[in-house]
């Protein structure tokens, strides 16, 4: 009985907790994924600049750090790692999706500057968060990559937000071959427009918008069924891809702005 029962300890300090990290959940879809993992029972990981927000998140372990901060991300890897273990919870879940938006507001003073800062956000700060955080995922788990339903058709002002969001689609493809072999899965997520901090500002339609609630929602779902793509809403983003397929003169027609 005595036997049974030790092995019965065994057991239940053997089943780690799953635990998840997703960057940027100080706001905006990031929080609202933070929010829906806490309640699926996950170990959540919330990662932000803002400590003031990601302290106000019910029932998160908050991890601050800038994602442009190569030494902060190793530190909060450090941390991470020393978390995990003295939990018993293993890393099944990275979703990088910290990420800012700016347009180019004239094409004819490209301001380079503003288009280093955001690829440099979107997508060079992806390279040290997997150097840092992938030796963290357990075997079987998976790494998803924000993105945007952006990449499907080419928009006016967006050429350092599309490119920067491009470069993840491709990041996510390569890397998804790359880390087969390891187990490890690779997710990219394409988003339509969702109601953030974010979009607030901007000042142009955006047809088809839905909740940070919903798009949580939709991506729990989705990397439950360890789908490489996420793209949501359905009806908006079929709709870009199926615009993508029209030749690049129609395409052109359609959406390069008309000067008055
Ligand atoms: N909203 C949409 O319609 C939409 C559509 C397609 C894709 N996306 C993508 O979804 C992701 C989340 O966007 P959102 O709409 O939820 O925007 P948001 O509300 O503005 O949230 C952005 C998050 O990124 C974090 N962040 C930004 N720069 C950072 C840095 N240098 N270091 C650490 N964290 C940083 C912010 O945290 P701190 O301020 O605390 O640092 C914040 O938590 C972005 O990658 C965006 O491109 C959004």
């Amino acid at each position: 009985m005595e036997q049974a029962n030790s092995h019965q300890g065994n057991l239940h300090q053997s089943v780690a907790r799953p635990a998840v990290l997703i960057t940027g959940a100080s706001s905006g879809i990031g929080l609202a994924l933070a929010m829906l993992y806490v309640e699926k029972g996950y170990m959540v990981f919330a990662c932000g600049r803002n400590e003031q927000r990601l302290n106000a998140i019910s029932g998160v372990v908050p991890l601050a750090f800038d994602i442009n901060v190569k030494e902060q991300i190793q530190t909060a890897a450090q941390t991470l790692s020393d978390k995990l273990a003295a939990s018993n919870a293993k890393l099944q879940l990275v979703i990088l999706n910290a990420g800012s938006c700016e347009y180019i507001e004239n094409p004819l003073r490209f301001d380079g500057a503003l288009f280093e800062r955001v690829i440099q956000t979107n997508v060079i700060s992806m390279g040290y968060c997997l150097e840092h955080f992938l030796p963290l995922v357990a075997i079987n788990g998976r790494v998803a990559l924000m993105s945007s339903s952006a990449t499907y058709l080419p928009f006016p002002k967006a050429e350092a937000y599309g490119a920067s969001k491009a470069a993840v689609n491709y990041l996510a493809s390569s890397l998804r071959l790359d880390l087969k072999a390891f187990g490890i899965g690779v997710s990219v997520i394409c988003p339509g427009f969702v109601k953030t901090p974010l979009t607030d500002k901007n000042d142009f339609a955006m047809p088809m918008q839905i909740t940070a609630e919903k798009a949580a929602i939709t991506i729990f779902t989705e990397l439950k069924k360890a789908k490489d793509e996420i793209h949501f809403p359905k009806r908006f983003t079929l709709l870009l891809k199926g615009l993508s397929c029209l030749p690049s003169a129609l395409i052109n027609k359609i959406l390069a702005p008309k000067i008055s």
